[in-house]
């Protein structure tokens, strides 16, 4: 990658500039603005190293004109030590990070790096931005937000690659839309995309529902069926809620991806397939793993790139961009929401996440009575997310308790073994947060 050193004294740039290329980066330097500026118009520069104090233009002025020519440069700023409202300023003004003379260079280095990070992830991001603005991916994706961006970005590093993805995240998340992009992102994507809800297909038919069967393998099988495993053939299959797959059944898919082949429900003979498997799960299927409860060799097979997708709560500033999408979507006729309304649906926390989000839109979109969504058109009160740290830890602490609670079948004993505390601590947990046990 490129990089940009813009410096007056030669000895700074280079020491930098030879540690960089030490680095195995390629290095460009400039002894001025202007001479940085003709540089930078010439040849694409993702990331610019600029000191602050420079006779001529100083840093600002450089980094706003670099800024004007392409908006997603990433500037690290070199300013003077202690200088910290400067770095507060250039930070204000756009840089993406700075660094205070005397420039450790181990330092500078961990900053590059994130640097390109940034970079890379910003690349990938334009790359599927385009196919899907474009068309030439059949889906609406929205996630401009920080966390789903770098799942993005994973999304179209992994599809390229034959290995198995396993995407998790809390319900209504997006996990299949992201198996999609993942697949229509892939070589494979002229192939079929093919969707087994693991927890869906009763236990005596999975089998053959996967495999498929030879006519008269068992009762009610009249005829030869394919299964999904064939109907995938060199596209993706989709195994969604895998941490719900009983434990047979985890044996039988292991081998199935270890050997490559499937033999049909009667068949003699087995079939090569070429699938790949996109898995996704709102469970913790490490800790499953670790705690006997899904088979740890399943789980280090389908764990070869993981992508997380964050709940709504925590990148609110896809909301907006996914109101409009679902108003567009549910509209008959032209419906605005206002801005106290979407600074309600901003506020709310979002337990059922996207769906929920889109749930509600389609809700008001159908019941709006005008043609404007108001604030008292929203049928919750918002929970204001807890601002300070022990507040937020509180609640992580309750939703935790109530989620090992359920998992337990509301067995005391059980759940605090999961949680690794007490029974006694548990019960004195659950007063105060006011868990009322469901079992009495
Ligand atoms: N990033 C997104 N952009 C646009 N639409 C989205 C996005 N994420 C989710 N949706 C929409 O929200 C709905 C729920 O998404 P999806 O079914 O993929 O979630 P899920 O994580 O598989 O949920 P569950 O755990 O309940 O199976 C779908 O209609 C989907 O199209
Ligand atoms: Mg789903």
């Amino acid at each position: 990658m490129k990089i940009l050193i813009v410096d007056d004294e030669p000895v700074q740039r280079a020491i930098i500039g030879q540690f960089l290329e030490e680095h195995g980066f390629q290095v460009l330097e400039a002894e001025d603005g202007r001479r940085a500026l003709d540089l930078f118009r010439k040849g694409f520069i993702p990331l610019v190293l600029l000191d602050h104090r420079m006779p001529d233009m100083n840093g600002d002025q450089v980094l706003e004109e670099l800024m004007k020519i392409n908006p997603l440069v990433q500037v690290i700023m070199i300013t003077a030590y202690g200088a910290v409202d400067t770095a507060v300023k250039v930070m204000k003004l756009g840089a993406a990070d700075f660094l205070e003379k005397p420039v450790d260079l181990e330092l500078l280095l961990g900053k590059v790096e994130a640097a390109v990070n940034r970079i890379e992830t910003e690349t990938d991001l334009q790359e599927v931005s385009t196919e899907l603005d474009e068309g030439r991916i059949p889906l609406t994706f929205i996630g401009k937000s920080a966390p789903m961006k770098e799942a993005v970005s994973t999304a179209k590093r992994v599809a390229a690659t034959p290995w198995p993805v396993l995407i998790y995240g809390e319900t209504g998340t997006g996990k299949e839309l992201m198996a999609r992009l993942v697949h229509e992102l892939s070589p494979r994507k002229d192939a079929e995309f093919v969707e087994v809800n693991c927890a869906a297909i009763p236990e005596t038919l999975f089998e053959s529902e996967l495999f498929g069967h030879k006519k008269g393998a068992f009762t009610g099988a009249s005829r030869d069926k394919q299964g999904l495993f064939e109907f995938a053939q060199h596209g993706t299959l989709f195994l969604d809620e895998i941490g719900e797959l009983p434990e047979h059944l985890q044996a039988k898919l292991l081998r199935v991806l270890q050997e490559k082949r499937i033999t049909a429900v009667g068949a003699l003979r087995p079939v090569e397939v070429d699938v790949r498997i996109v898995a996704a799960t709102n469970r913790d299927l490490k800790k499953m793993a670790d705690q006997g409860l899904f088979r740890q060799d399943l789980y280090f097979r389908l764990n070869v790139f993981e992508i997380h997708l964050p709940p709504l709560r925590e990148r609110k500033d896809d909301i907006p961009d996914l109101v409009n999408l679902f108003m567009a979507k549910y509209q008959t006729q032209p419906v605005r929401i206002s801005s106290e309304a979407m600074d309600r649906l901003l506020k709310y926390h979002w337990p059922g996440n996207v769906r929920e989000l889109e749930h509600i839109i389609q809700r008001l979109v159908t019941l709006c009575r005008g043609n404007v969504i108001k604030a008292s058109d929203i049928p919750f009160v918002p929970r204001e997310t807890a601002s300070n740290l022990s507040e937020r830890l509180k609640q992580v602490e309750k939703e935790e308790i109530l989620k090992a609670l359920r998992a337990k079948d509301w067995i005391q004993t059980r759940a605090a073994e999961l949680l690794g505390i007490s029974e006694r601590v548990l019960r004195y947990k659950m007063k105060k947060y006011g868990i009322k046990n469901k079992r009495q």
